[in-house]
């Protein structure tokens, strides 16, 4: 994964708060999986939105990322939101210790849902199942930033399909009852200044500095006004896929 720049944590919660995400994309599975009594492991939790949307809905959460900066910001809003079912875990998954929950949640953490001994490991310790969403391919017309990345030389799609497909499969093979589905929805990136905005696109593309006029050329086309700020519309497309055993 790209590494956050210095703002990206306050970025990524603000694009949660206006397209309510993870609500709108994967609340109702999650919902219809989820029971009071359950413990559940949120693997790359990240700054928590699912967690905090979980927390009503369960007994417990082990937010787990390896990410500690990112595990900071989910600590001090669950203690602002007054929640208190929600135990962080610095690691990198799979290291540390594997415990098992009823229920086991993986929202794009695509590099280590790629690998099969990993899903093996999701699989055998969810006593009852879990949800796993992963980047979906998109054609290079819904490609983010598509003519840009062209002008740039940069190759299509640097979001790739993570493979939902194989997920599938790997817990289909394990015996898992396993249901999907392709999600899209809105999730673009509001921000205070143009200034930011370019630093956002850059950051998405994957662009250093020298890009900056490219950038610069073509923003235009990504940014709409709304009152004093910028919003960059993006729709992401993703795999939702449930298992349960
Ligand atoms: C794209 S973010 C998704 C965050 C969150 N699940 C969400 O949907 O808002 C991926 C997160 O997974 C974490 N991550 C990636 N690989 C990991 C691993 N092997 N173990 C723990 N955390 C991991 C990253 O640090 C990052 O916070």
């Amino acid at each position: 994964m790209k590494p956050w720049p210095p703002e990206g944590y306050r970025w990524y919660r603000e694009a949660c708060e206006m397209f309510d995400y993870p609500a709108r994309a994967f609340g109702e599975p999650l919902k219809a999986l989820i029971s009071s009594a359950d413990t559940v492991l949120d693997i790359g939790c990240g700054i928590g939105v699912a967690s905090r949307m979980i927390a009503p809905w369960c007994k417990r959460i082990i937010a787990l990322d390896s990410d500690g900066n990112a595990l900071r910001q989910l600590e001090a809003e669950a203690l602002r939101c007054g929640i208190t079912n929600i135990e962080t875990a610095n690691d990198s998954w799979p290291e540390g210790k594997l415990i098992q929950t009823d229920i086991i949640i993986a929202l794009h953490v695509c590099r280590a849902m790629r690998k099969f001994d990993n899903l093996k490991l999701v699989f055998e310790r969810a006593k009852r199942g879990g949800f796993i969403a992963s980047n979906a391919s998109c054609s290079l017309s819904e490609e983010p930033f598509g003519e840009l990345n062209a002008a740039l030389g940069i190759a299509h799609n640097p979001c790739p399909c993570a493979n939902g497909c194989y997920i599938k499969g790997v817990l289909d093979t394990l015996g898992a009852h396993v249901t999907c589905a392709k999600v899209v929805y809105d999730f673009g990136q509001p921000l205070d200044t143009l200034d930011e905005a370019l630093r956002f696109i850059r950051w998405q593309i994957g662009a250093d500095e020298s890009a900056a006029q490219t950038v610069e050329k073509y923003v235009d086309r990504y940014i709409v006004r709304f009152g004093n700020r910028y919003l960059v519309p993006i729709t992401r497309q993703s795999c939702g896929i449930t298992f349960l055993k």
